[in-house]
Order: structure tokens, then sequence, then C-alpha cells
């Protein structure tokens, strides 16, 4: 691992290090198979406070700076990605709210998050995949209510979640600028939870659909301006994109560690495999592509805790990381031979957890839309 980080961080790393080790590495196998949501860890590593550590100390959070997000967020995806992703997607509701939200509206939902709620970000629809400003999702304005009407796809958090952020059509003949956010509470009437994701990996994370159906919301929950929501989507998933990069590092970085291991041990031909070139030449492969990658996450975040624009880099910080992360996870595989294979062995759960990196939030082949868009603007 090389971020470089303060000597509070490395202890706070230290300490999730174990936590996972203890908590979530082992017990994360039988949520792969059964698919269950696993409260338990969930709770418990509230008590560690990994919920609330993006929310600002002004709010009452840990306020660490991104880099330091983005090495614990690693450690965490090496247990179990899933487990990251549930964290790390609740912080992105969130930020839609820190940024685009009113002094009230920060105060009222970083509460909501520490005392030990999840957010969901809702941007996906059936038809609002890659092409976000598709949202047929509406949201009729009457008195000082909204009304929303709308499916969306693929929520993490969907079915768990305390509050939503969710994008809407206040007026559909605008296109994108008719676009506008919303936070809408769990328990709110009209709102729902459809169809549960039977995912291929990060099976400890919640996927499902989410329903409003003439889902009344107090007017004061309005997001920024009517017209703002395209604009606040964008600007969330920018920030983001890094994290998802980082998590999928944690992936790859763990099936190099157990390809290693398993190198170590495992004898052919009279000898160790690892003592094989052709194994070397894998594993420096490996952490030529996973180190490059955590380097990017690391200049992404720098950049964000400098304040300095980040778009860009955080788009090849993803794009880096679910590469490396499905590329790694495939080698792994390889140098175990058959044993890869197997559910027996921890390295095909990996590979199907490393997948969705390159298919979640914002597909690979949109981050490279994103960074063409950049260089475009830029040369
Ligand atoms: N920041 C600020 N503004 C931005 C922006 C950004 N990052 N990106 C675009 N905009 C602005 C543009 O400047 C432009 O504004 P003007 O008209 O005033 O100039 C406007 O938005 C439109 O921009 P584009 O023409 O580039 O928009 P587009 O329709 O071509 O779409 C896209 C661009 C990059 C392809 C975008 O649609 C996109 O990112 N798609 C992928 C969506 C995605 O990541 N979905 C996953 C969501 S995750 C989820 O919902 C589930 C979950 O569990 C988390």
């Amino acid at each position: 691992m090389s971020y470089i980080c303060s000597e509070e961080t490395e202890e706070l790393i230290q300490a999730v290090r174990e936590f996972c080790d203890n908590e979530v590495r082992e017990q994360s196998k039988e949520y792969d198979r059964t698919g269950e949501w696993p409260k338990e860890i969930y709770d418990k590593a509230m008590e560690m406070q990994l919920h609330m550590m993006e929310i600002p100390e002004e709010y009452g959070g840990l306020g660490l700076d991104k880099v330091s997000v983005a090495v614990i967020l690693e450690e965490m995806a090496k247990a179990d990605a899933g487990f990251a992703l549930t964290f790390s997607v609740s912080s992105i509701g969130l930020k839609s709210v820190l940024m685009a939200g009113t002094e009230a509206q920060k105060k009222k939902y970083c509460d909501t998050i520490i005392s030990g709620q999840f957010s969901a970000f809702a941007l996906t629809e059936p038809q609002a995949g890659s092409d976000a400003a598709a949202v047929k999702t509406t949201a009729r304005k009457e008195g000082d209510t909204y009304v929303l009407n709308g499916r969306k796809t693929f929520i993490t958090n969907g079915g768990v979640a305390g509050i939503y952020v969710i994008m809407a059509m206040t007026d559909k003949t605008k296109g994108l600028k008719g676009m506008s956010a919303f936070i809408v509470e769990a328990g709110t009437p009209g709102l729902s939870t459809g169809k549960h994701e039977d995912k291929m990996g990060i099976r400890g994370s919640n996927t499902c659909d989410v329903v409003f159906d003439d889902c009344r919301i107090p007017a004061e929950n309005l997001l920024g301006k009517e017209g703002d929501g395209f604009k606040i989507a964008m600007q969330t998933l920018d920030i983001s994109r890094t994290f998802i990069g980082g998590m999928a590092v944690g992936i790859a970085q763990r099936a190099m560690e157990e390809a290693i291991a398993y190198a170590k041990g495992r004898v052919q031909f009279g000898e160790p495999i690892i003592k094989n070139p052709v194994i070397g030449f894998k594993l420096a492969d490996m952490e030529i592509q996973i180190e490059t990658a955590r380097q990017m996450v690391a200049h992404a975040c720098t950049r964000m805790d400098l304040g300095l624009p980040y778009g860009k880099e955080s788009a090849i910080a993803k794009c880096c990381g679910g590469d490396a992360a499905m590329k790694v996870t495939s080698e792994a595989i390889q140098i175990f031979g058959g044993y890869g294979y197997s559910r027996e062995y921890p390295v095909e759960k990996l590979m199907r957890d490393a997948k969705i990196y390159q298919i979640f939030e914002g597909t690979n082949e949109i981050q490279r839309v994103v960074i063409a868009n950049h260089l475009i603007k830029e040369y």
C-alpha cells in the first residue's frame, strides 16, 4: 500500500483493517452465498463510525480528507466489496445534499446518517442508464408540495435507506434543464421498493427498484433550484467515481495477495510455482495495474482536497480501478488454476465482485466520454 497518510489516519486504517479481518472477511462468504443483507455487520461498522467518514466535522462527522477516505474504502473492499460499497454509496446521496442543500437540509440529513441510517442516490431508470438525461420520473408542484411518480432501478441501498436523493423531471419540455433533485424520506406514503436484484457479485450490498406512486413530499425537500438536478447529479458522480476506483483497487489488491500466498504454497514440477518466471511476470503486471490505479485515485483525491478541478481525474481513476480489478482478479484465478474456478477458494468471488466496477456509476465507456469532453474543452 503506498498512499501517503498522516499518523492519525494510519492508526484509523489499522483499526479498520483489524475490524475487517475479524468481522467482515470470513463472514462475507456466507452473505455472498445467500445474498442476504448483513445488518449486524453494518451495525458493528457504525460503532466504528465508518458511516461518518465524509461528514464534515461542523455537522458532527469525522470530516476526513478524501485521500484518507479512499484508503479506508480500499481496506474495506479488500475484505468485501459489497460491504465497502454500502457505505460509499450512502455517502453519495449525502454528497448531493452537502453540495446543493440549504444549511437546514445539511444539518438535518447529516444527523439522519449519523443516527445510523443509510442514504441512496437514485438517478438510474429502466430507460435512463448511460443516458442520464432520459429520466422519466416526474415531480409535479402542488401548493407547497411536490408529487413524485416513476421508477428508479439498480439503486444501491434502495431497500434499506433512510433518505433518498432522487432526480425527477419538473419540466419535461426543458430537457435536462427540466430535471430537479429532491430528498425523500423513507416511510413517505407512495414510496416503496420494487424488485430486489439477485446479483452476480457485491451480494452483501442491497440493490433494488425504488417506486414513487403519487408520493407527496414537502416543497422544501427540493435540492437547489428547479432545473438544477442534472448538474447536481453529474457533480455528485464526479466525486463518487473516484471512490469507486479506490474500492476496485481494494478488490485487485486482495486478489494479488491471495495469488501470491497460493503461488508460494503450490508446488508443481518440484518447486513452488512462484519461482516460475511466468507467475512472477503475472504478479508484476498485477502490481503495475494496481499501483497505477491507486495513484490515479490518490491524485483525484488530492485535487479534491486542494480544491482543484477533478472531473477528468475522477473518471480516469474509476476506469483504471475497474479495469485493474477485472484484469487482476482474472489473472489471480489463472494462477490458482482449476482451484481458482472453485467456490472453495476466494478468487472467483473477487472476480464476480470486480465486474460491476466497470459498469456502475457510469460505465467505463461513459467515463471515456467524460474524459473526451474534458479534453475537447482543455485543448
Ligand atoms: N459537472 C457540472 N456540469 C456538468 C457535468 C459535470 N460533471 N457534466 C455535464 N454537465 C453539464 C454540461 O456543462 C451541460 O450544461 P450546459 O448545457 O449548461 O452547457 C449539461 O450538463 C449537459 O451536458 P452533456 O451535454 O455532456 O450531457 P449528456 O446528456 O451528453 O450526458 C453523460 C453526459 C456524461 C453521458 C452523462 O449522461 C452521464 O454521466 N451518464 C452516466 C450516468 C451515470 O453515471 N449513471 C449511474 C448513476 S448511479 C445510480 O443511479 C445508482 C446507484 O446506486 C448509485
